[in-house]
């Protein structure tokens, strides 16, 4: 059925203004200020900003990891994050050495396909490359239509591969048409200090944060902006907390390299001190790269105000801070890395950001969903309110006061990693492809509604043909 959204201030990357949407099947179909009704549904957005719904470029969702499955599946993570104004996620394919990527990518299939209340896409973990990998790399991209490729840098003896691999990974990147990612840090020299930090008896959380330090972090990112200038491909880099990467991503951009960054709600409004909380609570704030000492995070926010970093990713990988977290009880090295933040991504960005005059609420949108739309190759289908984008739209009240709980939230997880933070606004409807997932603050969604999503290359429009550039 035909919708009608009136009386909202619509807001995208560029402009803030009031309009009225027209919605059919599943798509914007007109916007202007006075729009005939014809039978539409009249959805009333008043005193509401009317955005692009969120694209969140990074989660792990149902993923094995530190001896264990995150939480949050693509059920409960996909209704979280639709209550939280997010209507894409971008979730990491894990692969594995000698196994077939297609059998890998199906396994992420049947892990979202039944479940999703929201569209979805995948990246593709590069553990190795060979003539046989290329080869099937070709079919990843135009048959699944996965045009990003994650390379660990950390993990050792799990997930991190070599520079040899990351830089082969660059150079095909760059002739199929793919965005490499990058988590960044050294893990030969982070082995080296927990072996050390755990032959000294110290086994805290907080030795987490002191056993990756903000260097190795800095020289793994910088070291990737190297090669990519080197293999002259296209580079985005996951989830920088700190500084010194924040540096090296500007010194890179400046050289002319095409490279990105992204980083996470946990590191503009946490910092290393959460790691020290007694009886074990520290665990709950263990992630990779670890939260900072509590100056970095005026250098996130002049970064994304200043466009050297460019878009938000939750990094969603939860764990309960009962039975999961505490395997690392006695050796912080088996505390399972990640957080919930899917969730609160979206209202932890407008709140701190938009309110307190870091970023402008234009800049919110591209950084939300605009930016990540362009980057991952699903604009203009999504990451924008224009004609002939899909409906993926959230009715947002910019002014309602409250405060972030486990209690409140929608996530699997036994705890909120920003338990009682007050937060200015909130998601109060929220639609995908026209269609109301969360409305008045209410769960209508189905399981297995959301649409798996296959992208256009790199630097491309997301239009069937997919020969049209873009201007990221
Ligand atoms: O601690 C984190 N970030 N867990 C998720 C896996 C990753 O490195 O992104
Ligand atoms: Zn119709
Ligand atoms: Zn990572
Ligand atoms: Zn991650």
């Amino acid at each position: 059925m035909k919708k009608l959204i009136r009386n909202g201030t619509v807001v995208t990357a560029t402009d803030t203004y009031k309009a009225e949407i027209l919605i059919e099947e599943g798509k914007i179909t007109a916007i202007g200020t006075t729009l005939p009704s014809h039978g539409a549904e009249i959805i009333d957005a008043k005193g509401c900003y009317v955005f692009p719904g969120g694209i969140d470029p990074h989660t792990h969702l149902d993923m094995p990891f530190g001896g264990t499955i995150t939480k949050d599946d693509f059920e409960s993570g996909t209704i979280a994050a639709a209550f939280g104004g997010t209507t894409t996620v971008i979730d990491f394919c894990l692969t594995n050495k000698g196994v077939p990527l297609n059998q890998s990518i199906q396994t992420w299939h049947e892990k979202a396909k039944d479940k999703a209340v929201i569209d979805y896409g995948f990246h593709l973990m590069i553990g190795e490359i060979n003539d046989d990998v290329l080869k099937q790399l070709e079919s990843v991209i135009n048959d699944e239509g996965i045009t990003s490729f994650k390379v660990f840098m950390a993990y050792k003896n799990v997930l991190q591969a070599d520079d040899e691999t990351l830089f082969q990974t660059l150079i095909a990147a760059k002739e199929l048409g793919a965005l490499v990612m990058v988590h960044g840090e050294n893990g030969d020299v982070i082995d080296y200090l927990t072996k050390k930090a755990l032959a000294d008896g110290h086994t805290d959380p907080i030795y987490h944060a002191l056993t990756r330090p903000p260097e190795v972090e800095g020289e793994a990112t910088g070291r990737a902006a190297t090669l990519t200038g080197l293999a002259e491909s296209q580079l985005y880099v996951v989830h920088v907390s700190c500084a010194d990467a924040v540096q090296k991503i500007t010194e890179a951009r400046n050289k002319g390299f095409d490279v990105w960054g992204e980083t996470c709600p946990q590191y503009l409004v946490l910092d290393q001190s959460y790691l020290e909380q007694p009886n074990f609570e520290g665990a709950k704030y263990v992630w990779s790269p670890p939260l900072r000492e509590k100056g970095h995070q005026e250098v996130l926010w002049n970064a994304l105000k200043t466009g050297q970093l460019q878009t938000i990713g939750s990094d969603q990988c939860s764990f309960d801070f009962k039975d999961q977290k505490e395997l690392g009880r006695g050796d912080f090295t088996k505390i399972p890395n990640g957080g919930p933040t899917i969730e609160d991504r979206v209202s932890i960005l407008f709140s701190e950001g938009v309110k307190k005059g870091r970023v402008s609420l234009n800049q919110f949108v591209d950084i939300t969903s605009t930016r990540t739309a362009k980057l991952f190759g699903l604009f203009p289908k999504k990451g924008t309110i224009a004609v002939g984008s899909d409906a993926d739209i959230v009715i947002f009240d910019p002014n309602v006061q409250r405060t972030l709980s486990a209690e409140a939230h929608h996530m699997a997880v036994d705890y909120n990693a920003f338990e009682g933070m007050e937060v200015t606004g909130e998601p109060v409807s929220v639609l995908v492809r026209g269609e109301f997932v969360v409305r008045d603050k209410k769960f209508v969604g189905n399981p297995g509604s959301g649409h798996y999503l296959k992208r256009a290359k790199y630097g491309m429009l997301s239009s069937s043909d997919q020969n049209e550039k873009l201007t990221i």
